[in-house]
């Protein structure tokens, strides 16, 4: 094991400290204490049902109340609020109007540039309604899938909107994924539109957006999509199809401004999310209306103890679920002020985030950890030059966080007083799942702490039984919860067998497997640490070894590649690819740098390799499988231990080691 790496256990392992809120947080908190916690889980586990129903009432509006709160008769496959209608843009927008919200700023925007636009409800509302009319005028209807291939712009956040008020599922690719990537995903959900815009604006660059839809649709690689939509941000100059192609300020502006909301069964499908799994193919993730709207809702409420003054800011980007959840529909389902940005911490701005908290006042600011890991590594002259006293909250999301970094973000960004959430989650879960609760929950700097309630986490081994206090095992979920995925597009047996079925229980139980491994100590406090899977965490960006390997299969002077994770301090997780040559191919740094730009080219710049070796052949069983775990040990420099007997041609090692 690296020097790092088992530094960073050790720390993990022997971490005591425990930060409790403060009488001042949570005297003004929601939820307030242990014991108010503790009730909630209590009754969200004796009567399941009556919890859920009783808030969902409770927090959404209905056109038609539900009947039925959960049928869950033919796992995995949950139903929940059936019987009930509803809208997710309508429990977003209109029902904020009528009181004093309606004038509220719901939404702030920054651009790279400094542009600044500001929305309130109702001026977000009739945008939304709008861009709404502006599709039924493209053919778009009820049940049609709309694909976002967008910047962080508000009419990102519109879009969303505007195909969840008119009952068109969205499924929105993130705008850093190559021409190739979304040509992918337009086919496999079947897209009948494309919403983009000429480009964006990132790290002081251009990221043309309309060129890569236009690659991707050339040569109708994508026959449903009729129609796309396209913003104009950057002003370059793109080529328009017609009459495929409309600009988004030549079509929406003219539009009605009022679109009543769709009413949507609430198993209605909301949306379609690609993320990477253990097979080459990304899986479409399948959420519908009402559950995941009320656990994107409450979750939001919990996690961050939102007040109506409060300015909240998620870093992440609408490509992601993050963004789905806690930019878009988690802070407006709540009334709250969101904050979007269109850039990144970059060269010419390191304080970027620091400014933008200062300028608008941001209360609560929720990132990842790895870029609080960039930020240490510059050191805390950067964010000390800033004024960030409106800070009372912050958050983390995406990848485990070291105890290190979680003292650092407490202490230099939040001044030392405010409390930290940690929140463990998926594009699967929908919202948020184990967290602290920022009143009442005892923190400790790298766990994320105790599940939410009605979330019935526990850590098992293979065979499905719960493992005992501080040992490692498989991080799962006994018990569906409103905001679970329903289905994987198109592949309802890839769901059953990759989430239910991948463990045995002894005990015939059924429950769901997150694709993490996880410890929970003594106060039953939970530990995640990270994929068991073949799936890596590249600076909380979630990738597929086997993605990446057929990504570099696809090169012509590629025989055979295998991709691994590799410890790394920064983006907790490197890329290093071992590949075998054709015959007759040398390796050679021009080579490899093709190399990692194809890989660029097949599914974005997030993928490229970090590290590419070459050689003649990779270590194979006899029966010819690729032994990865002697990869790994190789990729960050450690001993190949245990047996290698299996080995086919011993002699391979040393060739690798060199
Ligand atoms: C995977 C999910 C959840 C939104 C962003 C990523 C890892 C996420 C944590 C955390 C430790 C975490 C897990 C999970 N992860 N949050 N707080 N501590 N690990 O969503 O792309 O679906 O990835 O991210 O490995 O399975 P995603």
């Amino acid at each position: 094991m690296s020097s790092n790496s088992s530094n960073a256990i050790e720390s993990v392992l022997q971490e005591q400290r425990i930060f409790s809120p403060s009488k001042e947080f949570s005297s003004k908190a929601k939820i307030g204490s242990l014991g108010l916690y503790q009730t909630m889980v209590d009754e969200a586990n004796s009567d399941p049902e009556k919890f859920w129903g009783d808030l969902a009432k409770k927090e959404l509006h209905w056109f038609k109340p539900f009947q039925k709160v959960l049928d869950w008769s033919n796992p995995p496959f949950a139903r929940w609020f059936e019987g009930g209608t509803t809208n997710l843009s309508f429990n977003c927008l209109d029902r904020h109007l009528d009181s004093e919200r309606e004038n509220k700023t719901a939404l702030i925007w920054e651009g790279e540039p400094g542009d600044v636009r500001t929305f309130s409800y109702r001026e977000l509302h009739s945008e939304v309604c709008r861009a709404a009319n502006a599709l039924k005028s493209i053919g778009i209807g009820k049940g049609d899938l709309v694909a976002l291939y967008m910047p962080m712009i508000p009419e990102a956040a519109i879009a969303m909107l505007a195909c969840a008020r008119i009952g068109a599922p969205h499924s929105v690719v993130f705008g850093g994924f190559s021409s190739e990537a979304l040509g992918e995903r337009l086919r496999d959900g079947e897209a009948k539109a494309v919403i983009t815009a000429d480009g964006g604006f990132r790290k002081d660059k251009i990221v043309p957006l309309k060129v890569a839809v236009d690659e991707a649709l050339a040569m109708n690689a994508c026959p449903s999509v009729e129609s796309v939509l396209v913003v104009r941000r950057t002003k370059e100059s793109v080529s328009m199809q017609l009459p495929r192609d409309h600009w988004w300020d030549e079509l929406v502006p003219k539009q009605s401004e009022d679109c009543e909301a769709e009413q949507m069964d609430s198993e209605d499908r909301l949306f379609v999310l690609y993320t990477s799994g253990s097979t080459g193919k990304p899986k479409g993730v399948v959420h519908t209306t009402a559950g995941y709207n009320l656990w994107a809702h409450l979750t939001f409420q919990w996690i961050f103890d939102i007040r109506e003054e409060d300015v909240y800011w998620c870093t992440a980007d609408v490509g992601w679920i993050t963004g789905h959840s806690y930019i878009v529909y988690g802070p407006l389902s709540n009334g709250a002020t969101t904050v979007m940005y269109e850039g990144a911490p970059r060269p010419s701005n390191p304080g970027a985030f620091w400014e933008l908290i200062q300028k608008h006042q941001i209360s609560i600011f929720y990132t990842a950890p790895t870029a609080i890991r960039a930020f240490m590594k510059s050191g805390r002259s950067v964010p000390d030059k800033f004024d960030m006293s409106s800070l009372r909250l912050l958050g983390t999301v995406g990848e485990p966080i070291n105890p290190e970094a979680w003292m650092w973000y407490r202490d230099v960004i939040g001044g030392g007083t405010c409390p930290v959430v940690d929140t463990w989650w998926q594009t699967e879960t929908g919202g948020v799942m184990i967290s602290p609760l920022p009143g009442a929950t005892p923190a400790k700097p790298g766990s994320a702490t105790l599940p939410l309630p009605g979330i019935q986490a526990d850590v098992v081994n293979s065979e499905g039984e719960t493992v005992s206090v501080n040992e490692g095992g498989y991080l799962v979920v006994r018990k569906p919860w409103p905001g679970m995925m329903r289905t994987i597009h198109g592949d309802s047996k890839r769901f059953r067998e990759s989430y239910w079925e991948y463990l045995q229980p002894k005990d015939g139980n059924f429950f769901y497997f997150a694709g993490d491994g996880a410890r929970q100590d003594s106060d039953g406090y939970f530990w995640v640490m990270g994929r068991v899977d073949d799936v890596i965490n590249v600076a909380g960006h979630r990738l597929g070894t086997m993605e990446v390997e057929s990504a570099l299969v696809s090169h012509p002077a590629v025989s055979e590649a295998a991709v691994v994770g590799r410890p790394d301090d920064l983006k907790g997780e490197a890329i290093v690819a071992f590949v075998s040559l054709e015959s007759g191919r040398e390796s050679s740094e021009e080579l490899i740098s093709q190399l990692r730009n194809h890989v660029g080219n097949e599914i974005g710049a997030i993928a490229k390799p970090d590290e590419i070796r070459c050689s003649d052949s990779l270590p194979k069983t006899r029966s010819g499988k690729i032994m990865r775990r002697i990869l790994r040990a190789l990729a960050s420099g450690q001993e190949v231990i245990g047996d290698t007997s299996t080995l086919e041609d011993r002699s391979v090692l040393d060739r690798l080691r060199s």
